[in-house]
């Protein structure tokens, strides 16, 4: 793992410790343990503390998706991808029996078919019965583990929430992504599985944003200028000698995958299309033309975490990654700031007043966003020091509002089941932030005229 960062100067040097390898960094110990293919979560009594004397106010986890199949077909690929069997997502939230609507129907599932008898494109595509970008049966497990350890925590620990279903102390969102429900729902299966739930007030909503208003991943649709800082970004020296230094590994994994001569995949990193091989235990692939030239756990690894540089380095180099942070996380950090604030609003108000609001309801007490990695990097980008590994599949963001002892409002923020180191510029540690320090900094990166900052012409 040392070879990357001897070699291949700067900017792999900062590549290599996002993949939480042996790059020289601070956070060496704290995420010793990374690994792409499972995301840490906080274990309740281990690894998982409450701030002594503190009351719990709210919580909001943000999920990276369980593990998936590639985003795209690579040409040639035909590995059997035949771990999709159970998408989980026939196990309707509430047994159709208790809805309220008349019109529920039997229980449905999704099967994928991949037929090269039957259909005549199949030849073209994988084989086994995945979609591309699916979660897998390992992705649901992994999901709705978290969801297991989550309520370890925040249900049996600190009885923050009640052991049994009250959909209304939950918020749910996921991205139009059809991967980010899956895990969601597995998750909630998890958390709240059918033996809390009652038959009759058992309904849980999973709130989505039309995906061209997307918030919780960059959205060029919504936001045009994105696009172009993207394209100014390409050609920048950050980003060239990032491509010149993994030009090797770049054209020895695309020969061995047999699309060097393939234009539209033979210039990129293609590690979304092999990373999924070896985080399901498949071969990772041979050259065609010789067999015994075959990828290593090394080449796959190594090129992942290459390839990630791509979303992950706009937000941190260049002058333009202030604007950036601003244009692409603007937009989803005053959700999470004005959910802080309704939360807390209430809080205040409710204690201060007398027994009649005793039982007001909290508001949004839990919320849970089903997203993507660069919607948890994005944000890490915003509040944390700027070498945090990439989001593993299944891993998490946690931000906790809690009132100290000394009725002080603050915030903690966990990732890898860790307290996240906070960026120098943010002025306090996120292991308890006062509350008005963490908002006034991402507040900061809100624009307050998103339509002129998007479409400056
Ligand atoms: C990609 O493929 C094209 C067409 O076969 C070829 O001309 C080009 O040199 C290849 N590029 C790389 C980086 O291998
Ligand atoms: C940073 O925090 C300290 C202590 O909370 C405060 O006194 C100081 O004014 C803050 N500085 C800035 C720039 O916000």
């Amino acid at each position: 793992m040392h070879v990357l960062t001897t070699s291949l100067g700067l900017v792999a040097l900062f590549a290599a410790q996002v993949a939480g390898q042996s790059a020289p960094s601070s956070n060496d110990n704290l995420y010793a343990n990374y690994d792409y293919c499972q995301g840490v979560t906080p274990i309740a009594g281990k690894t998982y503390k409450p701030i002594k004397g503190a009351t719990l106010q709210k919580v909001q986890v943000l999920i990276r998706h369980g593990d998936r199949t590639p985003s795209a077909v690579l040409p040639g690929d035909k590995t059997n991808y035949n771990i999709c069997s159970s998408p989980a997502e026939y196990n309707l939230i509430a047994p159709a029996s208790s809805h309220s609507l008349h019109t529920a129907g039997p229980a449905l599932r999704t099967n994928i078919l991949v037929s090269p008898s039957e259909n005549l494109f199949a030849s073209g595509y994988w084989s086994g019965n995945c979609e591309v970008g699916q979660l897998t049966n390992k992705g649901s497990l992994q999901t709705r583990r978290v969801g297991e350890q989550l309520r370890e925590i925040y249900v049996d620990q600190l009885h923050f929430l009640p052991k049994n279903l009250d959909p209304e102390e939950l918020y749910v969102r996921n991205t139009y992504i059809w991967r980010t429900r899956t895990s969601a729902e597995n998750f909630l299966n998890g958390f709240y599985p059918a033996r809390t739930r009652d038959s009759k007030n058992s309904v849980i909503t999973l709130n989505t944003y039309p995906q061209s208003i997307e918030t919780l991943i960059l959205n060029p649709t919504a936001c045009p200028k994105l696009g172009l800082l993207y394209q100014s970004f390409f050609k920048t020296p950050t980003y060239t000698n990032h491509m010149k230094s993994n030009y090797a590994l770049m054209q020895k994994v695309n020969t061995i995958l047999g699309v060097d001569k393939i234009p539209t995949v033979n210039t990129t990193l293609n590690g979304d299309t092999v990373m999924p091989r070896l985080c399901n235990n498949l071969p990772l692939g041979c050259n065609p033309h010789d067999p015994t030239q075959c990828l290593t756990r090394k080449d796959v690894v190594d090129l992942m975490t290459q390839s990630t540089f791509l979303y992950s380095g706009i937000f941190r180099y260049e002058s333009t990654a202030e604007e950036i942070k601003r244009l692409a996380v603007g937009p989803i950090l005053k959700t999470l700031s004005a959910s802080i604030r309704a939360t807390q609003k209430a809080t205040a108000s409710s204690s201060s007043s007398s027994d009649r609001n005793k039982n007001k309801r909290r508001v949004r007490p839990f919320e849970l966003y089903s997203a993507h990695d660069q919607s948890l990097d994005q944000i890490l980008a915003v509040i944390g020091q700027q070498n945090l590994p990439w989001p593993a599949y299944g891993s998490s963001v946690i931000i906790e509002l809690w009132k100290t002892a000394a009725k002080k409002d603050v915030i903690r923020v966990l990732y890898e089941g860790k307290v996240v180191p906070a960026h120098p510029k943010l002025n306090c540690t996120l292991d308890a932030c006062p509350l008005e320090t963490f908002l006034a900094f991402i507040e900061s990166y809100v624009p307050t005229n998103i339509a002129a900052e998007c479409y400056p012409y």
